[in-house]
């Protein structure tokens, strides 16, 4: 085919493009498959510039898995059949179809389109982890349910057998087993909010300062023993707002223990700060000088069981989330590797009644 005819049909695929996605072609040569074309706002603006593909082949500017992949899709309609896939460059993710062009019964060129489907992938994860919340919401329901009845037994009946026994001994045994009742119980309550949230939400009002404040005496012990200073003015400017009171402290402890565990022994201090943030909505800020987290690790953070500790369960921000938006506020994270983390809590001053 002449020069010319070439560039007029290139013309004519122009209007082919999807605008949102983008037109290509190639052609095997020596074995390789070179890109004899390539047109689309989508590509050309957001992923590579068009002089990145033309006259290259895959592993010239794709990473070499990706590239392997590929080739294979591209033999196959080099041998004369359409191939559609679903490709990701960067975070984009597109769907793409390979169209071999015959002439006399032999390939001469393939010409793909691809269009993006980032959005539509987005709204298929939102679902999943929709899905996997609602496993995890009746693992947890029933598991809750088949524990809370013999575990009441037992702390009541180690509570009578403390009362009864006189040995010192046995006596701090008991106080043991009290203690470790009590944190099974905490737990199975626990598991019993990620299946019903709302039931067991009671809001009134509250003085933010000394919430933080109680929150902070219960975390010390923990922080000391790090050599970890936990620094909340509470005298900072007051902040009353309406909001169930255990729940906001579990959020604040899970947010701390984070911060705690993320933190080198002897290191920097955590910083907490509240104030307003508008007429009606106030913040909390916990500042961590940790390990801080990779954008990967971030955008996984509300995950159900994501955990990258070795005794984790990686619930404890999936029911942060969860209260905050109970109480119709956002929780927000800012991380660098190294440098450490922000979480920004921002909430109303009073929730707006459903
Ligand atoms: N302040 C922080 N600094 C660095 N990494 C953090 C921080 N907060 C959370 N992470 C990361 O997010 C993961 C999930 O946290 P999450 O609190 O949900 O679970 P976990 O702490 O692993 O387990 P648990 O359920 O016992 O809280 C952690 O394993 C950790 O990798
Ligand atoms: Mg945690």
């Amino acid at each position: 085919m002449e020069k010319n005819d070439n560039k007029a049909l290139d013309n004519d695929y122009r209007d082919l493009i999807p605008r949102n996605g983008f037109l290509f072609k190639f052609i095997k040569k020596d074995n390789d498959f070179i890109h004899t074309f390539v047109e689309g706002d989508f590509i050309t603006k957001s992923i590579m510039p068009t002089a990145m593909v033309i006259g290259k082949k895959l592993s010239d500017f794709l990473p070499m898995k990706q590239a392997l992949i590929k080739q294979r899709f591209y033999e196959i309609a080099w041998d004369g059949e359409t191939v559609n896939y679903e490709g990701k460059v960067g975070d984009i993710h597109y769907v793409a179809s390979l169209n071999p062009l015959m002439v006399n019964g032999k390939v001469t060129e393939v010409i793909g389109t691809a269009i993006d489907i980032t959005d539509k992938k987005r709204n298929e994860n939102k679902l999943l982890e929709l899905e996997k919340l609602a496993v995890v919401g009746e693992l947890a329901a029933g598991i809750a349910h088949e524990i809370r009845n013999p575990l009441t037994s037992i702390i009541g009946f180690t509570q009578i057998i403390s009362e009864r026994v006189d040995d010192a001994s046995i006596h701090d045994y008991l106080g043991i087993m009290m203690r470790e009742l009590d944190r099974i119980n905490s737990i199975v309550n626990e598991f019993m909010f990620i299946a019903k949230p709302d039931e067991t939400m009671k809001a009134s009002k509250y003085n933010i300062n000394s919430l933080i404040a109680d929150v902070n005496k219960f975390m010390e012990p923990q922080s000391n023993l790090k050599g970890i200073r936990i620094n909340f003015d509470s005298q900072s400017e007051q902040i009353t707002a309406v909001c169930d009171q255990n729940l906001m402290k579990q959020v604040l402890i899970n947010l701390i223990q984070n911060s705690i565990e993320a933190t080198e022994e002897n290191g920097e201090e955590i910083k907490i700060s509240l104030g307003q943030a508008s007429d009606d909505k106030f913040f909390i800020h916990i500042t961590d000088k940790g390990n801080g987290m990779t954008s990967d690790r971030l955008k996984r953070l509300f995950e159900p069981f994501y955990t990258t500790k070795e005794k984790g369960t990686g619930l404890g921000l999936m029911i942060c989330r969860r209260i905050i938006e109970l109480h119709q506020g956002t929780i927000e994270f800012k991380s660098d590797v190294g440098t450490g983390t922000e979480v920004t809590i921002i909430l109303p001053v009073k929730i707006a009644s459903t």
